[in-house]
């Protein structure tokens, strides 16, 4: 069966206004900003408004894209939705943001893949494309995650921001390569390094998970380096090496953004100079799936981004998930 091309025809992102500087953080946890920046590279974050939910950063990311790709809500066939932080357990953000961004021919589901959710949503919407069943595609990586933060835990409040960040994947002309090869893996038996314990089938929500905090994210950090800092550059290998490219090939790294010392530590085992590699932490936290959607966008919109460069994107997160995908951009 020949496949059909499917490429990224527009970029959008969006943070909220509202910062919180590592300074803010001490009045709030025992930390220091020379703690923060030293071990993860993070000097500020961006925090969503009471009102604001995942949807409402998605719904403004999407319509960046759908304007930046030059088509209209009703040009969609699917919406995703890669998240951890949804408006509801269901019905699916991506329900909601088909509604508000007036897609009236779209599906929508949300997906779950932590951290990774993005390297996920662009390959299903690839797939979709590649066999002539769609034509246009968006997918909104949306997070919230102060709502789903320990505002005591200091090993894991300071780390976190919120924002969304968008993609239209469109059928390219034949010959186009756009998006070219992914990699994905799932290591279900670290799932427990990095989780929100309560709140699903397994354990409800009850007076007692209020009171221990486990209706919010908990993370081994330590583990979870160690982790990162071996799966990412493998899977970056796999997949440069199924696009049929070596390392020198890649003219910009763009990495799920959680600590600054795994993305320096990975780009180093992979032999890609720093200036190669996208960094945007040190304004936004970790956005989960957001953070690489937000720091693509970055890249394309001042400049950096050239028709014709390849992108290599990495994400890691819950799951535990790795996720490579190769880009040839447009
Ligand atoms: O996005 C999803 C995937 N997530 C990740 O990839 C996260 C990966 N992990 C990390 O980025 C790092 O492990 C962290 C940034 C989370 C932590 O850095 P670390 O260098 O691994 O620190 P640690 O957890 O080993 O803690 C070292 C010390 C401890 O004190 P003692 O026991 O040595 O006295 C902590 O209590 O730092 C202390 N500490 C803090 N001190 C000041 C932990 N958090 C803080 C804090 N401020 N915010």
């Amino acid at each position: 069966m020949s496949l059909r091309p499917a490429v990224i025809t527009g970029l959008g992102s969006y943070v909220p206004d509202r910062v919180l500087s590592n300074k803010d953080l001490e009045e709030i946890v025992d930390t220091t900003d020379e703690w923060i920046v030293s071990h993860t590279g993070i000097k500020e974050r961006r925090i969503a408004s009471d009102e604001q939910a995942t949807s409402d950063l998605a719904l403004e990311a999407g319509r960046r894209a759908l304007e930046d790709a030059g088509i209209g809500p009703d040009d969609l066939d699917m919406i995703i939705c890669p998240t951890i932080t949804p408006d509801h357990v269901f019905p699916a953000t991506a329900n909601i943001l088909q509604d508000r961004i007036g897609a009236s021919n779209a599906a929508g589901f949300d997906l779950l893949s932590g951290c990774t959710g993005f390297v996920y949503g662009l390959y299903v919407a690839r797939q979709f494309i590649a066999t002539g069943e769609m034509q246009n595609i968006l997918v909104v990586a949306a997070e919230k995650l102060t709502s789903i933060t320990d505002w005591t835990d200091r090993s894991t409040c300071v780390l976190f921001g919120d924002g969304a960040g968008a993609a239209v994947v469109s059928a390219g002309d034949d010959g186009v390569e756009g998006l070219a090869a992914f990699v994905l893996e799932s290591y279900g038996e670290y799932g427990h390094l990095l989780d929100v314990p309560a709140g699903g089938s397994r354990h409800p929500v009850d007076e007692e998970v209020l009171r221990s905090r486990d209706n919010c994210l908990h993370m081994n950090g330590p583990e979870l380096f160690k982790l990162a800092v071996r799966g990412i550059p493998e899977v970056a290998e796999k997949t440069i090496r199924k696009a049929g490219l070596t390392n020198s090939d890649i003219d910009w790294v763009v990495m799920h953004q959680a600590n600054l010392r795994i993305i320096e530590a990975a780009a180093r085992r992979l032999d890609i100079p720093d200036d190669r590699v996208v960094v945007n932490l040190d304004r936004y936290g970790n956005t989960s799936a957001a953070s690489m959607a937000i720091a693509l966008d970055e890249i394309y919109r001042d400049g950096r981004l050239q028709s014709g460069d390849t992108l290599l994107l990495v994400g890691f997160g819950a799951g535990f998930s790795l996720g490579g995908a190769i880009v040839k951009w447009q």
